[in-house]
């Protein structure tokens, strides 16, 4: 059956279900926004939707999309069960986490299907808006070879360019997902900009030379690296940057780098970081409030607080 002829539910009007929500809707699918009373239930209904209660929208769908927290999903995905278990509806996925790691329970007769956009909802929304769209990549657990039409249909409905889709497994998406945010997105590269502005600071540096130069020009490096590519960066810049960057890069990423990453790799392949996030998220999220209130007092915050809008 057509995508546009099953009725989708999008449970979730959060950062990826507003921006999968409109999107569908604008591509002509028929959708069904399942939302708890509040933020994003309101937000739905400012948008032109008439939200259900979670139970009600998935009960009305023939295909239901789970975009809540990962950590949410299994609670919601088993009193939903019952709904599903005799594989009548197909169950698609953003992101594998909930899938691969959270526990739930896999029922034979239904399809499931995880299509990722690379990029956060607001990007994947502009994007669509502006008649363009995101790379993304997808993946199929399915007795039925509809789901797998299914969600190349959705992922075109939702903004994801044929030509840069590409086809992975849950576990490979959750593994590379995981590794990439902690050792390169939101760890390496993050935490290799604060250190290197304060160990300029310690040797008597300004913050904001110190700024600009480790944070401000990480993106515009970045940005010449995507355009030209790893060689097209090495000839672009100085022989001098060039020289540099090779002989104490390699210094600073060495064999102990290396091997911390591949511990990293295994703590996520063996469930050992979940089990991790699982007691953060039951404790309260000890450790995410306290970077929040050291962020708050810090010299780069500051400076960047400062500096802002000097760009
Ligand atoms: N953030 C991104 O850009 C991004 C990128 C790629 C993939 N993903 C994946 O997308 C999925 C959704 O993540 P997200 O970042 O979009 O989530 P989010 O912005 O945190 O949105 C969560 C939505 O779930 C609702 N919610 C939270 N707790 C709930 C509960 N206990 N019961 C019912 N509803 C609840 C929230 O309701 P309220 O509005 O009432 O709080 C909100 O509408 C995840 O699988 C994530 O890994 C996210």
């Amino acid at each position: 059956m057509h995508l546009n002829q099953r009725k989708i539910a999008v449970l979730g009007y959060g950062n990826q279900g507003r921006a999968h929500a409109l999107n569908l809707r604008d591509s002509g699918c028929q959708v069904i926004v399942g939302a708890r009373p509040g933020k994003g239930f309101e937000l739905a209904q400012r948008d032109g939707f008439t939200p259900l209660p979670i139970e009600e929208a998935a009960q009305a769908s023939q295909v239901i999309l789970f975009l809540l927290p990962d950590l949410i999903i299994p609670e919601v995905y088993s009193q939903l069960s019952p709904l599903f278990s005799e594989g009548q509806r197909d169950i698609g996925f953003c992101h594998g986490y909930a899938y691969h790691l959270g526990g739930i329970e896999k029922f034979p007769k239904t399809g499931y299907f995880l299509v990722g956009p690379k990029g956060a909802g607001v990007v994947l929304r502009e994007t669509f808006q502006n008649g363009k769209s995101l790379p993304g990549v997808f993946a199929i657990v399915s007795p039925r070879k509809e789901t797998r039409e299914l969600a190349l249909a959705y992922a075109k409905a939702v903004g994801i360019s044929e030509k840069t889709l590409i086809e992975t497994t849950f576990q490979e998406e959750t593994e590379c997902d995981l590794f990439g945010e902690q050792v390169v997105l939101c760890g390496g590269i993050l935490e290799l900009m604060e250190t290197a502005f304060q160990v300029l600071i310690e040797k008597g540096q300004t913050p904001e030379m110190a700024f600009f130069e480790c944070c401000y020009e990480a993106k515009l490096i970045l940005d010449v690296w995507m355009k030209e590519g790893p060689q097209g960066l090495s000839k672009k810049i100085s022989p001098t940057a060039f020289f540099g960057g090779l002989t104490r890069g390699r210094r600073l990423i060495d064999e102990n780098t290396r091997e911390k990453m591949r511990v990293m790799f295994d703590e996520i392949r063996s469930g050992h970081f979940s089990a991790e996030w699982k007691a953060e998220a039951q404790a309260g999220f000890p450790t995410l409030e306290k970077r929040l209130q050291e962020q708050s007092q810090s010299e780069l915050q500051k400076t960047y607080d400062r500096l802002k809008g000097t760009w």
